[in-house]
């Protein structure tokens, strides 16, 4: 969940470069998107449920919505400047009405991610998951040093928020 915009104002203060693009995989109804568009000059979302993705209001024009895997569409919409990664595309305790299939692509898009140049803020929502039980994905594996080595950066939590600047 998207906790605040104060929040993300304080961490985008600490960056030594201020991206102009946000990345949110895993975009429900859209309503993150929105928030980041308030601050970004373009935010990309994806979504990999069509029937989310189709009930999107899409009339925002500095939000770009996409349809697919994000771990498949990162690479191919992410433009060559710093941007920052908003991951949010995995579920714990919840999951959206009407959708049976699991995902946690999270792996995928942190080793892509750790390939780009420097300059990129990086944002893993849902700490409080952590390295839980959760049968759903690899919650166990996901522990904050963990993310962070493969990350190759050190990482602070901010809320239920990790960060970490690359
Ligand atoms: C926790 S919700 C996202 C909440 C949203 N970011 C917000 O703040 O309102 C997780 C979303 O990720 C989507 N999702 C799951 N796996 C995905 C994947 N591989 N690529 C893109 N979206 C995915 C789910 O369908 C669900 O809508």
């Amino acid at each position: 969940m998207f906790t605040g915009l104060p929040q993300l104002e304080a961490i985008l203060d600490k960056a030594p470069i201020k991206p102009k693009v946000a990345i949110e995989t895993g975009t429900y109804q859209g309503a993150t998107a929105t928030k980041l568009a308030t601050i970004f000059d373009t935010v990309h979302t994806i979504e990999l449920k069509k029937e989310l993705y189709d009930a999107l209001d899409k009339s925002n024009p500095k939000v770009k919505y996409h349809f697919g895997d994000s771990a498949v569409l990162m690479p191919v919409i992410t433009p060559e400047e710093p941007v920052f990664f908003y991951l949010d595309a995995h579920y714990h305790n919840f999951l959206p009405e009407g959708t049976t299939a699991d995902s946690w692509p999270l792996w995928d898009e942190i080793f892509w991610i750790s390939k780009r140049p420097a300059g990129d803020i990086v944002v893993v929502d849902d700490v409080h998951a952590f390295g839980s039980g959760f049968k759903r994905g690899k919650w166990h594996e996901a522990k904050p040093p963990e993310i962070a080595k493969r990350l190759d950066r050190p990482f602070n939590i901010v809320g239920d928020w990790l960060v970490v600047y690359r």
